[in-house]
């Protein structure tokens, strides 16, 4: 009877240790500690595959799941909610929020695929980022290069002279590889241009004007084929033109053609400078007034060697200067191309959003992600930005404020929106960041207000929407289904 007595103490003693909580000093409740150290994560837009694993992240334990029914359950507190960006859906919000919860944002994809985090009213929604901007918390600005070794590497790296020879032989001085030819910086019109004045091969669907070797058509399986490499390689100049001009929104058009040892004809992020090994690294399509200034330069440096060699000092004498850039990658945490010794940057920005909550937790303060953690301007496109009575971009140096300017169509400066003298078509996505402006605004006043609904979204938002004029070209056919 003793031991049974024993056990029974135990258990009652064991019970009211680790499972009641205690009443703390001023005589409030406080859970286990175990309990108020695990956190339930919940990915609203399913992304990283998440099944309830539990991880311990830095101080902190966090339950991840993608599984919405626990919303419903009465045992589970749903501690925050974790979107991808791009799957960010206006009408479909896990409202009304409790004042506690964190909403964490990881979107490192361009400003074509969701304008709604251009804007304030959006993106103040989350407390906690990682997107491509080097002021967001876990900034993914470098996700396209994985080391510095990789600029310096000349094993593809094919010789002026050599380069020469091959154009005697036939091919352009400029080559352009791109395959989505609908993009907000429109740079296909400004390769059109550009085109008229320099000989460039296109080997994308987009202008296209020679055919890439049959294994080589699928650009998404061969962007790292060795034979695609050493195709580029050939070349002098490489356009590389991102599809949405943004501060720290770079791409691997700009990382391979440096890789290889071609010379970059860059137009992207405003702040490119700010991340270049080294202070000649690129030719700047805005330090030229029209495609026909620029190709003439390149003429230039096509025709004389140790000028255009002077682009190279990566690859001839094997040197970064740019310290940013060395302790940017230096420091980073997470891997790229599926490095086996470190987290991907999902896994990272999971573990980081754990810690910044536990953190907070001990430590408390405000934590609102501001417009520096997206916010990318109005579209521009690439003939846009050239306009000669446009200032000279500024050098950008780090911690630089980016100052947008960000003008409403119809404002009086109208200069902004003048169509340049060699033409500038309609851009169908500067309609669509507008639209994104005025939804935004109103949809951060529909959450205020603790109306929010998928119904009340589509009537307040949508129908405001298309009284505004908006969704002619694209109408809400989606939302309409509600
Ligand atoms: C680039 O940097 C080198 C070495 O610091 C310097 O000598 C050169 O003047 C710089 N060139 C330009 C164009 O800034
Ligand atoms: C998280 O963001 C929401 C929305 O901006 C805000 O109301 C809340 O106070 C933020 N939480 C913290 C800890 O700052």
């Amino acid at each position: 009877m003793q031991w049974f007595v024993s056990i029974l103490l135990c258990s009652v003693v064991f019970f009211l240790c680790f499972c009641c909580g205690t009443v703390g000093k001023n005589g409030q409740y406080t859970k286990r500690r175990e309990d108020s150290n695990v956190f339930t994560l919940l990915w609203w837009t399913p992304f990283a595959l998440s099944q309830g694993e539990k991880r311990i992240c830095g101080d902190g334990t966090c339950i991840f799941t993608e599984d919405r029914s626990l919303l419903r359950n009465p045992n589970v507190k749903i501690n925050g909610f974790l979107f991808y960006g791009s799957d960010f859906d206006p009408s479909d919000l896990p409202y009304p929020r409790k004042s506690d919860q964190w909403w964490a944002l990881l979107h490192e994809e361009s400003p074509k695929n969701q304008p709604l985090f251009c804007h304030a009213p959006i993106l103040t929604l989350f407390n906690i980022t990682s997107t491509f901007r080097q002021h967001s918390n876990e900034p993914l600005t470098l996700q396209y290069l994985s080391s510095i070794d990789k600029l310096t590497d000349s094993s593809k790296y094919i010789n002026t002279e050599l380069k020469n020879l091959l154009q005697n032989n036939g091919i352009a001085p400029v080559i352009y590889l791109q395959s989505d030819c609908d993009t907000p910086s429109q740079r296909d019109h400004f390769v059109q241009e550009l085109a008229k004045h320099i000989k460039v091969d296109s080997y994308g669907s987009c202008l296209q004007n020679q055919q890439l070797p049959q294994h080589l058509l699928d650009a998404t399986a061969t962007m790292q084929h060795q034979d695609l490499l050493a195709l580029i390689a050939r070349y002098k100049f490489a356009l590389a033109l991102e599809n949405a001009g943004c501060p720290d929104y770079i791409t691997e058009k700009l990382w391979r053609p440096l890789s290889l040892g071609v010379v970059p004809v860059y137009w992207g992020a405003e702040n490119i400078k700010h991340w270049l090994p080294n202070n000649m690294s690129v030719v700047h399509v805005l330090d030229y007034n029209s495609p026909q200034q620029l190709a003439q330069y390149l003429r230039q440096l096509n025709s004389n060697d140790d000028q255009y060699e002077r682009f190279l000092e990566h690859k001839l004498t094997k040197v970064v200067r740019n310290e940013v850039l060395k302790k940017s990658i230096s420091d980073r945490v997470w891997g790229i191309d599926n490095d086996p010794s470190k987290v991907n940057f999902i896994e990272n920005f999971e573990c980081s959003v754990c810690n910044a909550m536990h953190m907070h937790q001990a430590n408390p303060g405000r934590h609102i992600a501001d417009i520096e953690h997206y916010g990318c301007p109005s579209p521009n496109t690439i003939l846009g930005t050239l306009r000669a009575n446009k200032p000279q971009h500024k050098d950008f140096k780090q911690g630089d404020h980016v100052d947008f300017n960000i003008q409403e169509r119809g404002d009086s400066n109208q200069g902004e929106n003048v169509v340049p003298s060699w033409g500038d078509p309609y851009n169908h996505w500067e309609e669509e960041w507008h639209r994104a402006k005025l939804e935004s605004k109103k949809l951060g006043e529909l959450l205020n207000s603790g109306r929010y609904s998928p119904e009340t979204y589509h009537d307040d938002v949508l129908q405001y929407l298309i009284g505004k004029g908006h969704f002619r070209k694209y109408p809400p056919s989606v939302h309409q289904e509600l």
